[in-house]
């Protein structure tokens, strides 16, 4: 653990270990962009890490920053069966010798267990199923594990699921940073990026603030209607205020036209897409996450809300690493579908 502490640096004061690849890339896609009508960006936070971690890392460098400094040792939190999250955890976790205790909620049995979730056991976390449970069911659970842990002699640090409380957002407060530099010459007009818990936006908003960057941030919803996403960004801005005495003095802009069936759902058609964007444009988006902040992204150019010309950045967050989990899993079925569609060989 003394090694890990000795590698703690800080941003805005608060301590950060630093993990990730930075700045990530800011990739031009002329071809995508003509489709849509803009001069388009990818903010390639999918390249954070060599493990495909993501956006994740971002806030991991402030929570584990968090975590070592007062000098804890077990990592607990919760996650979705697909949760990059927790994924992300257990593979750190491992690196810097910490334990990591997950629970995992959603449907499924654990013998089913693969992708993310597979990741995390095979990296060494204790896992904890959940069957058809919710995010506010597994935080009695996280606090029982913690009693025990300290019963044992361990210092545990608990993870909020998304990791989206204390300093972790300040992540997104850094991208901004990076944002603002990378688009010093030609400003960006717009930042378009997938909504969850609310933390990444209210995060970027911040950050848009302090650099005093010109583009608006837009956040595309995976999980809530506009009206309670906006909410979520609003808690999150508040703790941000709370820690850094900086406030977000604007309203959050959430656009809700590419929930599709809610989150985590995706059928037939977004698979097409995310192979049409691969064959053509060579980007793999997974369909929880960036497919949806892309679509909403088409649909606010279709619109003109994302006025012809604009130069936009569409945040890849990363996440498809879920891809090969979310097609085997038993609740989609698609599979043998897609992969009939795609192998056009001569079958028996
Ligand atoms: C790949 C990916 N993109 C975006 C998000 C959304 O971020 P936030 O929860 O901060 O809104 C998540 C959160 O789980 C994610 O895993």
């Amino acid at each position: 653990m003394d090694a890990v502490s000795a590698l703690v640096t800080s941003f805005m004061g608060f301590p950060r270990l630093p993990l990730m690849a930075a700045p990530t890339r800011l990739q031009r896609l002329e071809a995508l962009g003509e489709e849509l009508g803009v001069d388009l960006y990818l903010k390639r936070d999918d390249e954070a890490d060599a493990w495909g971690n993501g956006g994740k890392v971002r806030k991991l460098e402030l929570e584990l920053g968090a975590m070592t400094s007062r000098g804890c040792d077990t990592l607990i939190s919760a996650g979705s069966w697909g949760s990059n999250q927790c994924r992300a955890l257990a593979m750190y976790a491992a690196q810097l010798k910490l334990r990591a205790v997950l629970h995992l909620y959603g449907e499924g049995e654990p013998r089913e267990v693969n992708g993310n979730a597979l990741t995390a056991a095979l990296f060494g976390a204790e896992l904890h199923f959940h069957p058809a449970s919710h995010f506010v069911d597994v935080e009695a659970a996280m606090r029982r594990s913690a009693e025990a842990e300290r019963r044992a002699g361990r210092r545990p640090h608990l993870v909020a699921p998304g990791m989206t409380d204390g300093a972790a957002n300040l992540g997104y407060v850094r991208m901004a940073y990076e944002l603002s530099e990378q688009s010093a010459f030609a400003p960006l007009d717009d930042v378009v990026l997938a909504h969850a818990t609310g933390g990444a936006q209210a995060g970027l908003m911040l950050g848009r603030r302090l650099t005093g960057s010109p583009w608006r941030v837009i956040g595309v919803s995976t999980m809530h209607p506009a009206a309670t996403a906006r909410a979520a960004c609003e808690a999150r801005a508040q703790t941000l205020t709370a820690l850094t005495g900086s406030s977000i003095d604007e309203p959050f802009w959430v656009h809700d036209g590419a929930l599709a069936g809610g989150y985590g759902e995706f059928d037939m058609d977004s698979l097409r897409l995310i192979g049409r964007l691969a064959k053509d444009h060579g980007v793999l988006f997974d369909p929880v996450y960036t497919l949806k902040a892309y679509v909403g992204l088409a649909q606010l150019c279709a619109s003109g809300a994302v006025p012809k010309g604009s130069k936009v950045a569409l945040l890849h967050s990363g996440g498809a690493s879920a891809l090969g989990g979310l097609l085997q899993s038993a609740a989609v079925d698609y599979r043998g579908a897609l992969v009939r569609e795609l192998v056009r060989g001569e079958g028996p």
